[in-house]
């Protein structure tokens, strides 16, 4: 690896101009992968605005100084360090660029970020483990204003990392050093952990049920956390950490108990209370904007549930019309190209 390691991010929506901008502070040569109808945007630069917890001030960072490509054939004309996966799940299937791009970066190092239970297993099919680095993210980002009439002097990303927040990435060791110590370098609360795919499984689960119960009471934390609707979730939310504890060997006995309508109801509005922008608001964008990625978790958690033979009938009730999917329909759908 050179001293200045080179970068390409793809993507570069909320997630990669932040992973973007501290890979630049910790002297990276950056570039992004872009659609084309993105380009002219990315190479006028973007603005940046870091937040705190409680902390309303939007002040605007300039961020530029970065290479903009658009093709395969610029990619290849070049030598890399690194490639950042800054898309969702769905963007990783689609098209049948990620076997494209393997073959036009050489020895890269890969770093993934999709939170979907089987996006590593996916992703093995183009880049060996040997060169692949999974992370997760710890952080909130958006595109500012999220709403009309906030402070924000001009549009841009606004991102929280939370106090105390670490960003926890696994893979192989020397790879994942490098990838740890740039971040490091560039500010960025990186650390090394055994393995991000079972550490964030769980997690992850119950956050998946979240979404599709909130979506199901209209993105209204209101009408989330009214009997029925926390039960339906809950329900779903248990049935999803068991297959996830099921498919990565972790240990869900902890959390199980914890799943109880008071959780909710506790830490929904302490949330929306410390968060400095409106949370509510927040999760529907962000969510409506991934809405595919996440219908694709909740199929990927209702086949692989079938498959051990676990219980997936919550799930299927949070999940409208996805009753006739099967490990294979989902899988031929998942690899789709376009
Ligand atoms: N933002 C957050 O707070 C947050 C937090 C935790 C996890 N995540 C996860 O991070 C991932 C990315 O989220 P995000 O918020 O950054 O989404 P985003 O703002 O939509 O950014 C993704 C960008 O990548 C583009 N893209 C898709 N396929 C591409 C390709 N093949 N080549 C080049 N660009 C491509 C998308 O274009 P289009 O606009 O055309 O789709 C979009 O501009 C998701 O899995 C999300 O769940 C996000």
């Amino acid at each position: 690896m050179s001293v200045n390691p080179r970068v390409l991010l793809v993507g570069a929506g909320a997630v990669g101009q932040v992973f973007g901008k501290y890979l630049q502070a910790a002297g990276c040569e950056l570039s992004f992968l872009v659609k084309e109808k993105y380009a002219e945007e990315a190479r006028r630069g973007y603005t940046l605005y870091e937040l705190g917890l409680l902390d309303k001030d939007y002040e605007p960072v300039t961020f530029s100084g970065f290479g903009v490509l658009v093709s395969m054939r610029e990619i290849a004309a070049q030598r890399w360090d690194q490639v950042w996966l800054c898309v969702s799940s769905t963007a990783l299937r689609a098209g049948g660029w990620v076997g494209e791009l393997a073959r036009a970066t050489g020895d890269a190092t890969w770093v993934m970020l999709q939170p979907a239970l089987d996006d590593r297993e996916w992703l093995l099919q183009w880049v060996p483990a040997e060169r692949l680095v999974s992370g997760m993210i710890p952080f909130i980002s958006f595109h500012a204003p999220l709403k009309p009439g906030e402070p924000v002097p001009r549009p841009g990303t606004a991102f929280l990392i939370p106090p105390l927040t670490r960003g926890p990435f696994s893979g192989p060791p020397e790879r994942l050093d490098q990838v740890v110590r740039t971040l490091r370098a560039g500010g960025y609360p990186a650390s090394r952990t055994g393995d991000v795919a079972r550490g964030a499984a769980l997690p992850t689960a119950v956050l998946t049920a979240f979404v599709e119960g909130l979506e199901a009471a209209g993105w209204s934390f209101e009408r989330f956390l009214q009997r029925d609707s926390l039960e339906r979730t809950i329900r779903a939310a248990r049935e999803a950490v068991q297959i996830a504890a099921w498919r990565t060997h972790a240990s869900a006995s902890a959390l199980l108990p914890l799943l109880r309508p008071a959780l909710f109801k506790l830490l929904l509005p302490l949330a929306a209370r410390v968060t400095p922008f409106d949370l509510e608001t927040y999760l529907r964008v962000h969510f409506t904007k991934v809405g595919e990625q996440s219908r694709l978790m909740m199929r990927t958690y209702v086949d692989l549930g079938r498959s051990a033979g676990l219980p997936v009938d919550g799930l299927q009730a949070l999940t409208p019309g996805d009753g006739t999917s099967s490990p294979e329909s989902a899988r031929s759908r998942a690899e789709r190209p376009g």
